[in-house]
Parts: structure tokens; sequence; C-alpha cells
């Protein structure tokens, strides 16, 4: 059977306030290489084959992201962020409803701060989802051993770590499923600092896809700086 690129939507939730960042704007707008976090993290999804269009969440009162060149760029739609990540990403998916987007479409959610994903990554997840009924993430096995503290800060204990993942993005899910599940989820006050986590939530269990561990996301100081020295070369 002869199938064409997988079509999918991509949210990109960039309406957080980088506190841990410290600078003296939101972290995806500071600059990386010649353009700026963000822009360096849409590259990877703009020409690609199979995208539909992209929404991209931000405060309401964001002052950077007009100023961008991709602002002016077709498939790029604006939505206003939320509170939290998951209340973006759900404003995200109504927005993409409201422009034709169908239930049973791929959705990619990719933090706006992880600008190191490459194409052979985003291929990757592409290819092993394409007919997953639950959908999935790129994700990292951890490499440390890891510790669990006890409330003084000793360790407890060492969990086996070969069970372990850090979750990366883009997570891929179908746009009616995440929606149900990010909305069941927040209503109930669960944590939900993931996609996954709402899929989880209601009962589901999303594949996890290995990725490349230099998928970062900048959180700190030192990962843009680190991220100076080592980025793909665009
Ligand atoms: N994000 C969002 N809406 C929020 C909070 C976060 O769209 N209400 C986005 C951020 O812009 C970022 C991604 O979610 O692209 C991952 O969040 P995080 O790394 O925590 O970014 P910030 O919340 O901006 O940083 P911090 O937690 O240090 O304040
Ligand atoms: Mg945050």
């Amino acid at each position: 059977l002869m199938t064409g690129p997988v079509s999918y939507w991509v949210v990109i939730p960039a309406a957080g306030i980088g506190s841990r960042m410290r600078a003296d704007r939101p972290k995806q707008y500071l600059p990386l290489g010649d353009r700026t976090l963000i822009e360096q993290t849409l590259d990877c999804f703009l020409g690609q084959p199979g995208l539909n269009g992209l929404v991209v969440c931000l405060a309401a009162d964001d002052p950077w992201w007009p100023e961008l060149a991709c602002a002016q760029d077709r498939r790029i739609v604006r939505a206003d962020g939320g509170q939290e990540r998951a209340d973006s990403v759900l404003a995200g998916l109504q927005a993409l409803l409201a422009r034709g987007a169908g239930m049973a479409d791929w959705v990619l959610v990719h933090d706006a701060a992880r600008p190191n994903l490459t194409q052979e990554d985003l291929h990757k997840l592409l290819a092993t989802l394409a007919d997953d009924p639950v959908g999935g993430l790129l994700a990292v096995p951890v490499r440390d051993t890891l510790k669990c503290a006890d409330a003084q800060g000793r360790v407890a204990s060492t969990p086996d770590r070969s069970r372990y993942w850090q979750a990366y993005t883009p997570q891929m899910f179908r746009l009616g499923a995440l929606r149900d599940a990010l909305t069941q989820a927040l209503g109930a006050g669960a944590v939900v600092t993931d996609e996954a986590s709402a899929m989880e939530y209601v009962g589901l269990a999303p594949r996890l896809v290995e990725g490349r561990s230099d998928n970062i996301k900048v959180t700190r100081p030192e990962d843009l700086q680190w991220l100076s020295r080592h980025s793909k070369p665009h």
C-alpha cells in the first residue's frame, strides 16, 4: 500500500516567561546563532512535507513576536496562551479546530524553547507512530544513576534506572483525543506537565520513541551557553 507523508499539525507553546532563565525577556526570544531561539525551533517544521499548519501560543501582550519575520508566515496562526503550559496547548488545539483541523488529525506539540530538534528525529517520530492507536513522544533513556531523596536530602533509594526515560518533545497525539484528555485532566486538577501525562490520566499508554539527547529544552542560562557551542548547523 502506497502512502504519502503523514499529515499533521503543530502546536508550539510559547507563552511562558522563562523565570528560571532570569533574562530580560522570555527565553524563546533570546538570540541563538543568527536568529531567535523560537525561529530556530520553528525552522525544523516549516518546509516539511505533511505540515498542514502551525499554531504558536503566545502571551496576550507579547510584544516580541510581531517583530519576527515568521510572524508574517501564512502557515502560522497565533493563539493566546494560558496560565500553565497545558492551558496554552489546549488553546492551541482549539485554534486548530477553528482552522478546520479534524478530530482524528495528528498534532505534534513541541516546546518553543527546544530549538535543537533534528529532521531525523522528527521523521522518526512521525514514521514510528503513523499507525499507532495512541501516539507517543520523543524520549531519552536516563543515563545517570537515579536517587530518590528523603525529606532530609539524603538518599532513600536507588530506583532501577533501566525503566526510566526523560520525556522530550515533540509529543504526537490525535487532536480530539488530546483535547479530551487535557480537558479531563485539567478539570480534575491533575498535574499535567506534558501531553503524555494527560493521555496517561485517561488510561492510555503513549509510546516512547528514542530520540537524540541533545534535543534539550532551554531552561537555565547554561543550557543556552551549551547550545550556542553545540547546536546543529542552521
Ligand atoms: N509555556 C506556555 N504557557 C505557559 C507556560 C509555559 O506556553 N503558561 C511554554 C513555554 O513558553 C515553553 C514551554 O511551555 O516553550 C516549556 O515550559 P518551560 O520550559 O517551563 O518555560 P517557562 O515556563 O517560560 O520557564 P520557567 O518555568 O522557568 O518560568
Ligand atoms: Mg514553566
